[in-house]
């Protein structure tokens, strides 16, 4: 069975007071539409097909080759939204799954349900329900005495006592292709203007034809996102769910409320997240980890049984058992190699730290190569850039760089160098050399223990 999904995104999204498309405002790094995107496309198998009008350049360029776009040029309803997606889908989809692009909760496993029940019987269209105190001014659920659903009331068209109504039209929908395509064009004029799509119900009733509905087993997945309070509202749902797939797979979080955590991140087990991390875009973290309190974390990846804490690390890499903070800051192209100790007010920028080295206190490194088992002494700074181009640094196996020393580039030191306290080193110093002063000049050899 072939199955399309169409997602609707061409909306303005009045209530949002924004000049960004609503479908784009972002919820946990992703814009929001994203979520329906990848919710229909696990459901139906393929590409969804995204109706695009307001900002259409903008969630074109935003989605990229995730999804099949159709422009709709005048807003002229939810009926009249599906009906553009009838050129490409025609004839080649047996179901045709409709969501709206504003309900980023929905989960893979609730549109999968509708699939089945729609795959199931003979009727034209299965319909998702939610029961709920609150109406945030969704369609209303009109059931005849028989419990057989007659219709869908909007809000605007609905009488006081259609008002009471609490089952809802959560607004997913799973059709017969067939007919849908031919039932929309018979979709009438509502008061408003518009071709609403829920008026499909009362013409599959007066077909005489039935209709299955699904109730959605957890409220939080249908609310859709009108105005900015609802945003906050399903970025909190989402965190949470995010959160809680952590925590079953063995992520110890010590405050889930404070913690955030995009999707596409992964976790190794028994590792421990204070609060206040952010997790961001495509970052990895190994086994028995300890991130936070305090930490930004963003594309990076960290090997297992490292500890971060009150640090900012961006684009970086960290293998085995490293250590960075309280203060540290990675950016781009750090790469620390198993067992770094990178300690207080540290900065590190497209360089590699070998294995065992150590850099206790506020030193900067950019632009630097420095091998195992140096010691960085405090204070320390790679003198990388001279006003033109930024210099490559170089420090040899075992090399002890004194406090306060600067390291003007490009420099290298040998294997086994020293510097003094204070030095400012201009020229290359040669493997098992000490030098000292201002510039700095070698002293002596140092012999090997
Ligand atoms: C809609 C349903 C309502 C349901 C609610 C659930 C209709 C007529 N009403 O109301 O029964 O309870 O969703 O959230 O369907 N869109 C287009 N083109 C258009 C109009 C809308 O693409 O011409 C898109 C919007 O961008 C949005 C979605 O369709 O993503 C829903 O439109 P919206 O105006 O938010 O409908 P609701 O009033 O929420
Ligand atoms: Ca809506």
């Amino acid at each position: 069975m072939e199955i399309s999904a169409v997602i609707l995104a061409a909306g303005q999204g009045t209530r949002m007071h924004s000049s960004t498309p609503k479908v784009l405002h972002q919820i946990l790094g992703k814009p929001l539409v994203w979520y329906s995107l990848e919710a229909a496309r696990q459901a139906a198998g393929r590409r969804p097909v995204v109706i695009i009008g307001h900002g259409a350049e903008q969630v074109r360029e935003a989605l990229g080759d995730t999804a099949e776009f159709v422009l709709q040029e005048e807003q002229l309803g939810t009926g009249h939204a599906v009906l553009q997606a009838e050129a490409l889908l025609k004839g080649k989809s047996d179901l045709i799954l409709v969501t709206y692009g504003d309900m980023p909760a929905m989960t893979v496993t609730t549109l999968q349900r509708m699939i089945q029940v729609q795959a199931s019987h003979n009727g034209p269209m299965t319909m998702l329900t939610v029961i709920v105190d609150d109406p945030r001014g969704f369609g209303r659920v009109i059931r005849d005495g028989q419990g057989e659903i007659r219709a869908i009331v909007e809000e605007a068209q609905a009488t006081p006592e259609q008002m009471k109504i609490k089952e809802l039209n959560a607004g997913v929908y799973c059709f017969m292709a067939d007919w849908l395509w031919k039932a929309l064009r018979r979709i009438p004029l509502s008061p408003k203007g518009e071709y609403y799509l829920t008026d499909l119900v009362g013409l599959a009733v007066a077909d005489g034809v039935s209709i299955r509905a699904v109730q959605v087993a957890d409220q939080a997945e249908m609310i859709g996102i009108n105005t900015r309070i609802h945003l906050a509202e399903a970025t909190a749902i989402i965190r949470n769910r995010i959160n809680q797939e952590w925590m079953q797979a063995g992520v110890t979080m010590i405050e889930p409320a404070m913690t955030y955590i995009e999707p596409g991140v992964e976790i190794g087990q028994d590792t421990i997240i204070w609060p206040n991390t952010y997790l961001y875009g495509k970052t990895q973290i190994g086994e028995g980890c300890e991130l936070g309190p305090n930490t930004i974390i963003r594309d990076t990846t960290i090997g297992d049984r490292c500890t971060v804490l009150a640090s900012v690390l961006e684009g970086a890499r960290l293998d085995e058992d490293v250590e960075v903070g309280p203060f540290g800051r990675l950016r781009k192209g750090s790469h620390l190699a198993q067992g770094v100790h990178m300690g207080n007010f540290g900065e590190v920028k497209n360089s590699y730290l070998g294995s065992g080295t150590k850099m206790g206190h506020f030193s900067y490194i950019g632009d630097a190569t420095i091998e195992e088992d140096v010691n960085i002494g405090a204070g320390t700074v790679t003198c990388n850039f001279d006003g033109e181009h930024k210099n490559p640094t170089k420090i040899g196996k075992g090399a002890f760089i004194g406090s306060d020393t600067m390291l003007v580039a490009p420099v290298s030191v040998g294997e086994g160098g020293r510097t003094g306290a204070g030095a400012v080193v201009t020229h290359d110093v040669p493997p098992d050399t000490l030098v000292v002063g201002v510039p700095a000049r070698a002293i002596r050899k140092i012999e090997k223990k």
